[in-house]
């Protein structure tokens, strides 16, 4: 092989596939854009900070929404705004990065804190935030089994220095999951984003597009906006990724470059999952009749023969609608001999579960 050809070959078309960015920050899912696409649903995260900042008493909040709905931007979009304007300390942390009490408070307190007892963290983080300061916690439903209490929501909420909480989470049980007296203390308000429609997609695409690119068509906008609301529960994720595919070229057509984005999104997401869900969906996938009690006699076997405790069928309802907020699955009624019962299916590509699950399970 020609090694100098080759590179040539390759530099001038990576040159061609990148000609139309000019800011590849703005395809990076931890972008915060200098004005988001507004939303009405602000307004009661606002006045509660606001609320906060100017009287000391705490609203708590539970901000719910799908996949991809925008939680995270909003919350980091107002901890920006809000932390001048209104003069409050705002943290902010991921549990999926962090997810136990101890390792929260020591990345708020910003050090390695081995060897000290949670008692002595809890008295440095109020001895160092001793003024008004709203903790948001960030997919909290991911905090560890190994924190099954969730002391930190505990601790914020009991505090003498009145801290506000604001947990984010796309799981819709999150609140009657967690222990009735961690829930009484946080007396959380809870707020549902909603999943934005596809003209909505369309311009926030639009204004990643004005940031980002050269040039682009506003007629491939408005088809990867379609494709995103009708096949995926309107995961903005998916359709920044689209988009940059269809720029530089990976796939065809616009729809190539959104079935390249949802495997991709679809991979990373399928990986993340415990493998509790994980067994959920190979059960789904060999299940013939996909009717909800049959999938969960199917899970149970499945979990004896790779030695997992499995979940009660109460729980693993739950779990099912968690995956359906994560766009994996999805439960529809039909009617058979007069009543109504449940069926499963699989919103994604089965190889992906195959692969995934293989690895995991061997
Ligand atoms: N109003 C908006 N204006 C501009 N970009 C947005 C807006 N809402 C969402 N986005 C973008 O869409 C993508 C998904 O949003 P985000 O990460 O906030 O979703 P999420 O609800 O936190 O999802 P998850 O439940 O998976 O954590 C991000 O790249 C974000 O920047
Ligand atoms: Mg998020």
């Amino acid at each position: 092989m020609d090694v100098d050809a080759y590179l040539a070959h390759r530099m001038a078309a990576l040159h061609e596939e990148t000609a139309q960015i000019k800011d590849p920050r703005v395809f990076d899912f931890a972008y915060v854009p200098e004005q988001p696409l507004p939303r009405d649903e602000a307004k009661p995260i606002i006045d509660a900070f606001l609320k906060y900042a100017q009287t000391g008493v705490p609203q708590n909040l539970v901000v719910l929404g799908s996949r991809g709905c925008g939680k995270t931007l909003l919350l980091r979009y107002l901890q920006r705004l809000l932390r001048e304007r209104l003069g409050l300390e705002i943290l902010y942390a991921n549990c999926r990065n962090h997810n136990t009490t101890f390792k929260l408070l020591a990345e708020f307190l910003g050090a390695s804190l081995r060897g000290t007892s949670l008692q002595e963290l809890y008295g440095r983080f109020e001895a160092r935030f001793p003024g008004r300061t709203v903790v948001i916690l960030d997919e909290v439903d991911l905090i560890s089994k190994k924190d099954p209490n969730k002391d930190i929501l505990y601790f914020l909420s009991r505090s003498e220095r009145a801290y506000m909480v604001v947990c984010l989470s796309n799981n819709p049980r999150l609140l009657s999951e967690l222990d009735t007296s961690i829930r009484s203390s946080l007396q959380a308000d809870s707020l549902y984003l909603k999943n934005y429609d596809a003209r909505q997609v369309q311009e926030i695409l639009a204004l990643r597009a004005a940031a980002g690119l050269h040039a682009w068509r506003e007629e491939d906008l408005a088809r990867i906006a379609a494709l995103t609301v009708q096949r995926t529960n309107a995961d903005v994720r998916v359709a920044i990724k689209t988009l940059f595919y269809a720029v530089t070229g990976e796939g065809k057509s616009v729809q190539e470059a959104f079935e390249h984005a949802q495997r991709d999104i679809t991979i990373d997401l399928v990986a993340d999952l415990n493998d509790r869900n994980l067994l959920i969906l190979r059960a789904v996938q060999r299940t013939k009749e996909r009717f909800v009690k049959r999938v969960f006699q199917s899970y149970e076997q499945l979990s004896r023969e790779v030695g997992e405790a499995s979940f009660s069928y109460v729980y693993f309802l739950n779990n099912l609608s968690y995956m359906q907020s994560l766009g994996l699955v999805l439960l529809v009624q039909t009617k058979v001999n007069r009543s109504y019962t449940s069926t499963v299916s699989l919103l994604f590509n089965e190889q992906v579960l195959e692969t995934i699950y293989r690895l995991r399970f061997g």
